[in-house]
């Protein structure tokens, strides 16, 4: 059933998202879509100057959190007693202009000729409009970007002109606001207190403030803002307190001289780099250096270390703008949010977009951004996705003897490896995350065809889900088999199943997988594992019950779901949708709803191990009873649809996944975009109707295109070379762009591509 769009931002296929009219109904929404961040530090796209309308000031620096005591109903032995949220941080933005003794805010001065634009190419966002103020008409035009040169510096600009009336005086008062309170709090508290703020010798003004204590052992954080002001206008007043560091500027505006200029530089250091007695010298060394050269020489910088990003990354889709623009946004947010350049860090569902689901680590980043990263950048960026779990894994034996059981558990979301979500559905039962900790081990070494990782250290992580996996399974004697009890699948909407087909079938494969991985390393491997424990994970890959439809012909979600009444979600109204705001939690448990793609996720990630025909008639089952509802969810069915042929509903699903925040599908983008499922419009091309495969070795294409497009085309990184793959109506291309000869499959027809010879091949057009 076809949601409400809400389209904010022109569509087109340049690389700018840009609109020309302000609304403050749609500025928190507008907010989320233009933050920005370069994976240290980020922020909302919210306004350098006072705005007394809706507006969510929202900060964040990456692995800067706090675990706020755990808020719930009824307490269960287990929960962990905080839940880790992101933290809303320093507020280093603020450029509140009075303009003869008026302060300038959009809700009182409507703006005219407003212009909003984020350049995807350049990672930079500009905002200009007009306004009239104390009689005279005035141009404000402001850039910021988040520097991807220097992760630490983030720097905003300010231009004013005098374009009609009598002249008047421009006051600038450049904020470091600190008294910041988190949107997401269970009690409403306060998460910082400040620590010193001041001004330093060469008039740079810092504010440094630090998490509160907490009783969970937690370490606290030490921040430190600071920012060095740039203008042609005077110095006026400092003042520094509590609450935060002001510097005011003022500049009269005359029809003689009309402009001013105003750069704020900021540096922001923390505890996670540099002791608290080094912040403040590393933040003015940060600052002296980087505010050498100009703003223009700066964004030039910007620009070039973007472009080598998308040089990697490059992308297109031609005749279709709002599926090409959907994905370029995506893949601009994704590398803003995480580019590998720290293995403490990892990728939050919602970046530095907003709070709830914050800067947490989730198996979204597994499951559904490591294959992306894969491919569009260096293999150490996903290796450094693998070594973040590997140092997690005392806290991952942690997490498994917190329920008793021996080996690791992963978390499903966490910040330091510890679980520290409080809903038992998901804490304690939603452990098929496990498996997709070891599958990304799997994905990495299959798809880089580099084995070091594994044999060295990977085989760590294996073993210890496997004997987590070896523990959680339980023998039924009179059916001589293995079940999994209790356990909630992808589908969060039911809870407690037994025997969820994916999440069976998952953990025979890692218990499959890790013993041959043993088998075949041993001599490397960090940790031994013994014959007989060899032995019992065999026994349990030989009876592992997986619930079977011979009827149907299907793999069943778990041991009930076929006895639920079955009615296609067409059969619901447009009143029931969403289900997660319309209908009470029991109703939605009872029902056969499914909120994201459970049995199909499995179908995707063992897509070699399954028929056609087997696809076919599981996508042809659960495709209509699946309500997409998490954002995760369309992609996984747009690359099963785009393998069947079902090319227009592989292109329906594409365009949910591509323009999910740009549209803003699910009515809650305001509160911060869905960056991990981001990666689902990348995926559902390249996976989905190119057919990327990469499974035993061999990389193969047998790409369809659906008849709105005019043809698309991307670059990906395998095996240390770079390609090139161009798909028209009629010709599927394939390009070495550098490295050496590679041998791969087109249509299952093997080819040799060299830097001199492409290949050339005609559509075989899948029919619908
Ligand atoms: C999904 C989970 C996901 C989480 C964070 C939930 O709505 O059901 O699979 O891990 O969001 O993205």
């Amino acid at each position: 059933m076809e949601q409400a769009q809400q389209k904010l931002f022109a569509v087109t296929d340049s690389w700018e998202l840009s609109k020309t009219n302000f609304d403050p109904q749609t500025r928190l929404l507008e907010e989320s879509l233009t933050s920005l961040g370069n994976g240290y530090m980020g922020m909302r796209g919210t306004f350098e100057e006072d705005y007394s309308g809706q507006t969510h000031q929202g900060t964040y620096i990456a692995g800067v959190w706090y675990p706020d005591k755990t808020r719930v109903g009824w307490w269960k032995n287990g929960y962990p007693e905080y839940f880790g949220k992101v933290i809303n941080a320093t507020n280093f933005s603020a450029l509140k202009i009075t303009v003869a003794g008026e302060v300038l805010d959009l809700t009182k001065q409507p703006p005219s000729d407003y212009f909003l634009e984020l350049d995807l190419q350049a990672g930079v966002l500009r905002r200009s409009y007009t306004v009239n103020i104390a009689g005279n008409h005035l141009a404000f035009r402001w850039q910021r970007f988040f520097s991807l040169v220097q992760k630490e510096i983030a720097v905003f600009n300010l231009e004013v002109e005098l374009l009609a009336g009598p002249g008047c005086e421009v006051q600038i008062s450049s904020e470091l606001q600190g008294d910041i309170q988190n949107q997401d709090s269970n009690y409403e508290e306060y998460f910082w207190k400040t620590k010193a703020s001041g001004i330093t010798e060469d008039k740079n003004a810092y504010f440094t403030n630090q998490t509160k204590e907490n009783a969970f052992g937690v370490p606290q954080f030490v921040v430190t803002t600071m920012m060095k002001n740039k203008t042609n206008g005077t110095l006026q007043t400092e003042h520094f307190d509590q609450a935060g560091v002001q510097q005011k500027y003022q500049k009269t505006l005359t029809t003689a001289d009309a402009k001013l200029e105003f750069t704020k530089y900021v540096a922001v250091v923390t505890d996670r780099d540099y002791p608290l007695e080094n912040q403040l010298s590393q933040a003015q060394k940060l600052l002296n250096r980087f505010s050498q050269n100009d703003f223009s020489q700066a964004l030039q910088q910007q620009a070039q270390a973007w472009k080598k990003r998308w040089d990697k990354a490059d992308v297109a889709i031609s005749g279709d703008p709002a599926a090409q623009q959907g994905l370029r946004f995506n893949l601009f947010q994704l590398f803003q949010t995480y580019y590998g350049e720290d293995e403490r860090l990892n990728i939050g569902p919602k970046g530095f977009t907003g709070e709830k689901y914050g800067g947490a680590t989730y198996w979204d980043t597994e499951a559904y951004a490591l294959p992306l990263y894969l491919a569009l950048t260096e293999p150490k960026v996903p290796l450094q996705l693998l070594k973040y779990r590997h140092q997690q894994l005392p806290q991952a034996y942690h997490n498994a003897q917190q329920q008793g059981l021996k080996g690791a558990l992963y978390p499903m979301v966490t910040f330091t490896g510890v679980e520290c979500h409080n809903e038992w559905e998901i804490t304690f039962e939603e452990i098929h995350r496990n498996g997709a900790i070891a599958y990304a081990i799997y994905n990495y070494t299959n798809y880089t065809g580099d084995d070091t990782y594994l044999k060295t250290t990977g085989l760590e992580v294996l073993v210890g889900i496997a004997r987590f996996w070896a523990d959680r399974v339980h023998y039924v004697p009179h059916k001589d088999q293995y079940m999994i009890h209790g356990v909630t699948g992808p589908n969060e909407y039911e809870n407690n199943v037994n025997n969820n087909w994916y999440t069976n079938y998952l953990a025979r494969w890692v218990l499959q997988y890790t013993k041959e991985m043993y088998c075949k390393y041993a001599a490397s491997s960090p940790i031994t594992v013994d014959q007989q424990e060899l032995a019992d994970w065999q026994q349990i890959i030989d009876k592992m019950y997986l619930p079977y439809s011979a009827d149907l012909g299907i793999f069943v979600q778990h041991d009930t779901f076929l006895d639920k009444e079955l009615k296609p979600v067409t059969e619901l109204s447009e009143k029931d949708l969403p289900l997660n705001q319309n209908w009470s939690w029991d109703k939605i448990l009872r029902s056969c709803y499914i909120k994201q793609a459970d049995v199909l996720q499995g179908l995707y990630f063992f897509n070699d191990q399954f028929s056609q025909a087997e696809k076919e008639r599981n996508y042809q089952f659960y495709e209509p009873l699946t309500v997409h509802e998490s954002s995760l969810s369309p992609c996984i069915h747009a690359i099963l649809a785009a393998e069947l042929g079902l090319t227009s509903k592989a292109l329906e699903l594409y365009l949910r996944t591509a323009r999910l925040d740009l549209d803003n599908y699910n009515h809650d983008t305001e509160d911060g975009l869905h960056i991990t499922s981001m990666t689902g419009s990348w995926l559902a091309l390249v996976h989905g109707f190119a057919q990327m495969k990469t499974d035993h070795n061999q990389l193969s294409f047998a790409p369809v295109i659906p008849k709105q497009w005019s043809g698309y085309r991307f670059r990906i990184n395998y095996r240390q070379r770079l390609l090139k793959v161009n798909v028209t109506p009629t010709t599927v291309q394939v390009t070495l762009l550098a490295g050496e000869p590679l041998e791969l499959n087109v249509y299952a027809e093997k080819y040799l591509l060299t830097l001199q010879n492409e290949i050339q091949v005609p559509v075989h057009r899948n029919e619908e």
